[in-house]
């Protein structure tokens, strides 16, 4: 079945703190968009739509393009909306007739694994209707109601959630089309759908980068060993 990635790069980084869009930040010589792009072209995708902010699509393009290689017919460009929801929305819409499964990836999570991508292209083909990589959670985690600890929350029932997710195209386009509020993640779009989506492993170097240590952290693995 044909694949597209819809790398979502059109958030602001408030939290990052830079004045650039976050997708547009230097990890090493590179933004953290090249860096998410490489991980996704190193994936068997048929096409990838990298969802711009508005005003940087020609960015966009040529990080696209300059990653590509002799793969360029693969990238197509879409202008991002006010809210993830609506980035992924707009990518959507660009996804060409013949594709069946859609993987949705945070430009954000610049370093996450080739084999990320193949695990959950490797559950869908198998036969779910979505797939989400997963961490366990390490803190133990406390249900609170201001200042008191109301429970605690058994942290084996729990999992991160992590991106790229993946799903059939036919659930994700309908779920999306029904989507009547604003969810954090694709998987709970799909899921209020109706429709089960199963956890594969992810992997801790798939993590967001959101704040200034998020970015110091990705700067320094991505940095040359001093010999
Ligand atoms: O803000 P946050 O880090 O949760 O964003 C996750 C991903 O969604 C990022 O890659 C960001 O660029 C993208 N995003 C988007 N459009 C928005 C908000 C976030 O494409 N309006």
């Amino acid at each position: 079945p044909r694949v597209a990635v819809i790398v979502v790069a059109a958030g602001s980084g408030t939290r990052l703190g830079g004045r650039a869009p976050k997708a547009f930040v230097g990890l090493d010589a590179h933004t953290i968009l090249r860096h998410a792009l490489r991980g996704v072209f190193a994936a068997p995708a048929a096409q990838v739509v990298v969802v711009a902010p508005a005003g940087r699509e020609g960015d966009a393009l040529t990080e696209a393009l300059e990653t590509a290689g002799d793969r360029r017919d693969l990238v197509s460009i879409a202008t991002g909306g006010s809210t993830r929801q609506e980035s992924v929305q707009a990518g959507l819409h660009a996804v060409w007739p013949d594709v069946e499964i859609v993987l949705v990836h945070d430009a954000a999570r610049a370093l996450t694994p080739p084999a990320v991508f193949e695990r959950v292209i490797g559950a869908i083909e198998a036969g779910a209707a979505g797939a989400i990589p997963v961490l366990p959670v390490i803190d133990t985690i406390k249900r609170v109601d201001g200042p008191a600890i109301v429970a605690a929350v058994d942290r084996a029932e729990l999992a991160a959630a992590q991106t790229p997710q993946g799903f059939r195209r036919d659930v994700l386009d309908a779920a999306y089309a029904a989507a009547d509020e604003d969810f954090t993640d694709d998987a709970a779009v799909v899921a209020s759908a109706g429709h089960p989506v199963a956890a594969v492993a992810g992997d801790p170097l798939a993590f967001k980068i959101t704040t200034p240590a998020d970015l110091e952290r990705a700067r320094g693995l991505v940095a040359p060993v001093a010999p």
